[in-house]
């Protein structure tokens, strides 16, 4: 019997539909001069949320794991943009790449304003990094832990910063909750979802905890879900995978153009000043599944994660 069932809302699923289907706030405030961190900016919304900030002024510097791609992106907003943009190689299959990102963010010295975790990946069969975490889990939830909490207080110690997960709603797919003691899914089967919603679920966890570490200061933690949109995620699978992929989901997937427009929106807008804790489908504000905003858990996490992440 699924714990959570009973304290599902059939409203909020419905607000979930309907907000999959709006269009994001838009915010056109300059930010010129303010430092942008964005992880996996190669590809997708990544890419578009990275050039949507540097048109309006914004210094970025990225976390990418490909070199090639990350200098031609570097070339592609110096020219179109004129600011200061620069990047950091770093592949979050490795603990060891995570903690020199973490190190080398740690030792800047200038304020980080908006701290964008959105590198992600979604495999269809589970696989294990080399550090013996399974890949989706590491990438898309333990990279952006070993990062917030290294920087956690020379975080707290600055201005104001605003910290972004792009979670997803797929974090509904792990329905029966977080199985922090099965996290190599050896009593679970793995299934493709199921993997993905565990570590969009963890990420969600993980933001309670923050946010209330980071409570009475000028940092704020929020996650969102950045629309149905077209990149290349999932690329990398096989292709029974990739013809479902271009055929179901592609054909009504929108533009991560709007995920870009939505994530400046939280990263600048004076709405989102002092609001810490939540999780937007877009800009709109919504209520996580069940399992998500379970703080027994949550707290288990933060330990679990302490451990995994070898902090
Ligand atoms: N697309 C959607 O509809 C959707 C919906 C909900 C949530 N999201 C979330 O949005 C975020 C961005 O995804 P996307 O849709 O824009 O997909 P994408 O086009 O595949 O972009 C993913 C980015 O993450 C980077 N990345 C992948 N594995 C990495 C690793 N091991 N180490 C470091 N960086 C890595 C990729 O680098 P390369 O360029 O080198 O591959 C790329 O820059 C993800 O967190 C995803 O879960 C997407």
């Amino acid at each position: 019997m699924n714990p959570y069932l009973k304290q599902y809302t059939w409203s909020n699923i419905q607000a979930m539909l309907k907000n999959n289907k709006s269009t994001p706030k838009e915010e056109h405030k300059d930010f010129r001069g303010h430092l942008v961190v964005i992880t996996g900016a190669t590809s997708g919304i990544g890419y578009e949320t990275a050039r949507l900030f540097a048109s309006h002024g914004a210094k970025l510097l990225m976390i990418n794991r490909n070199i090639k791609k990350s200098e031609q992106f570097k070339q592609e907003i110096t020219r179109d943009y004129n600011v200061q943009c620069d990047y950091f190689i770093a592949d979050f299959v490795h603990l060891d790449q995570i903690h020199a990102a973490s190190d080398m963010l740690s030792h800047l010295e200038t304020d980080i304003d908006v701290l964008i975790h959105n590198a992600g990946v979604y495999n269809t069969k589970k696989k294990f990094t080399d550090d013996d975490i399974e890949e989706v889990f590491q990438v898309n939830y333990l990279a952006s832990f070993i990062i917030n909490y290294r920087l956690k207080e020379k975080l707290r110690n600055q201005k104001t910063v605003r910290i972004i997960y792009v979670n997803s709603e797929g974090h509904r797919f792990a329905m029966a909750g977080l199985k922090i003691d099965d996290l190599r899914w050896e009593r679970q089967r793995y299934t493709g979802l199921k993997g993905y919603g565990s570590a969009k679920t963890a990420q969600l966890l993980s933001m309670i905890q923050f946010s209330s570490y980071f409570q009475g200061s000028k940092v704020t933690i929020n996650a969102m879900h950045p629309g149905d949109v077209k990149t290349n995620m999932g690329e990398n699978n096989g292709n029974i995978y990739k013809f479902f992929k271009h055929l179901i989901i592609n054909p009504s997937a929108r533009s991560p153009i709007l995920s870009a427009q939505a994530l400046y929106y939280l990263g600048v807008s004076d709405e989102m000043e002092h609001v810490s804790g939540k999780f937007y489908n877009f800009t709109t504000e919504e209520t996580p599944a069940p399992h998500a905003l379970d703080v027994g858990v949550a707290e288990k996490l933060w330990e679990k994660s302490i451990e995994m992440g070898r902090l």
